[in-house]
Formats: structure tokens, C-alpha cells, sequence
């Protein structure tokens, strides 16, 4: 558990292991299509695979993040704010977060697929820095619609990568 007071909202923490029924319930709250619990629990076997849970102790859970860690690549499979508590900054707060946890790990590029009508998705990666670097049609169901591609490549310190001693 992490707790952090540069967060938009106060008394926010990141619980790093939540179960898979602490993350199924925020991805259900958080996605048309959710992923079950049973899909959480065969994820979390795998080594690369990460999920957050944003939480607001003694209030409820806000956020959640899920993510695929392969380095030099970072994949981010789901982001979601529970829909009482978007347009704070949860979002772009979790994703500040993310790249600093992907830059200690040496990984150079952050990706992720999101549906081409999904406009605040969109917004958030664009304002964030992500480049569209391509495009899949029909790639999603419920709602149907094609993907783009988003990438971040990340800059390091040099020092950091050991380019220079
Ligand atoms: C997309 C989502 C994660 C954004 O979460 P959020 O906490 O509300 O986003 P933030 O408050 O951090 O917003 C950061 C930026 O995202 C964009 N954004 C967020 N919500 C937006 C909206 N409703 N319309 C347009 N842009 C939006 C804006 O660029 C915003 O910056 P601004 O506040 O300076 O305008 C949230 O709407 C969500 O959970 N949606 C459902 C799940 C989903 O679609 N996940 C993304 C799949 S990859």
C-alpha cells in the first residue's frame, strides 16, 4: 500500500495486491464489459501481470489500474475511475504514477489499445503525452468499433539507464 499527498484528492492510497474480487468490482462499475473475477484470478498468476487498486480508505475504492509489464514495453490493459469520482484527476494521476514506476523498471514504452469513440480516453492519453501510432478495425465488441493505438516512449535519465558512470 502506498499512500500519497500529491493526489488531487485527499487520502488517496494504491493498494498494490487487491484480490480479485476487490478488482472485479471496480472493473465492474468502471467498464461496459467487464472482465469476471475467475478472468482476475488467472491474470494475477502471471508474473508480468499488475492491477492497482485507488483507494480512499474508510470511504470506498475509486480507480483501478491494470497493466502488462514486459520490458523495454509497459502494456496497459484496463484504467478506470468509478464514475462518482471522474474528472478529478484519478486518471491522470494513476498514469503519473505508473510512469514513474515504469522508469525505476527500465521500461521504455507505455502502450495501450482504446476505442476510437471513446473520447475522454482519448483526451486523457493525448493531454498525457501518448502518440496514436496506429489503428485495428472492428476490434472491439459491445460497443462495437475499431481500436487506436496509443504509445509513450519515456524519457530517461541517463545516469538512471547506466548509459553513463
Ligand atoms: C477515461 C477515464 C479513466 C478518465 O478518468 P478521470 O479520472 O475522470 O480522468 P481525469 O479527471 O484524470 O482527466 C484527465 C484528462 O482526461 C480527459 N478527460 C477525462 N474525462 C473526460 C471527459 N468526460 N470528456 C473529455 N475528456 C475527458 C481530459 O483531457 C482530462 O483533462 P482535463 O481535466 O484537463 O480536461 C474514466 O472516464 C473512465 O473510467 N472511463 C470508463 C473506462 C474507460 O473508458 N477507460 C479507458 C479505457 S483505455
Amino acid at each position: 500500500m502506498i499512500a500519497y499527498s500529491d493526489c488531487p484528492v485527499r487520502d488517496v492510497q494504491i493498494s498494490l495486491q487487491p484480490s480479485a474480487k476487490e478488482i472485479m468490482e471496480m472493473d465492474f462499475l468502471c467498464f461496459t464489459l467487464p472482465w469476471n473475477e475467475q478472468d482476475y484470478r488467472e491474470m494475477q498468476k502471471q508474473p508480468s501481470f499488475n492491477n492497482w487498486l485507488l483507494e480512499i480508505p474508510d470511504v470506498c475504492a475509486v480507480g483501478m489500474l491494470a497493466f502488462q509489464s514486459v520490458p523495454p514495453e509497459l502494456e496497459i490493459l484496463r484504467l478506470g475511475v468509478h464514475p462518482d469520482w471522474r474528472k478529478r484527476g484519478l486518471a491522470e494521476f494513476m498514469l503519473e504514477q505508473l510512469e514513474i514506476l515504469a522508469k525505476s523498471d527500465r521500461i521504455e514504452s507505455l502502450w495501450l489499445e482504446v476505442h476510437a469513440a471513446n473520447k475522454s480516453a482519448v483526451s486523457l492519453y493525448s493531454k498525457l503525452a501518448y502518440k496514436e501510432t496506429g489503428s485495428r478495425k472492428n476490434y472491439f465488441r459491445n460497443p462495437s468499433g475499431g481500436a487506436l493505438l496509443f504509445k509513450k516512449l519515456l524519457k530517461h535519465d541517463a545516469w538512471l539507464m547506466g548509459w553513463i558512470y
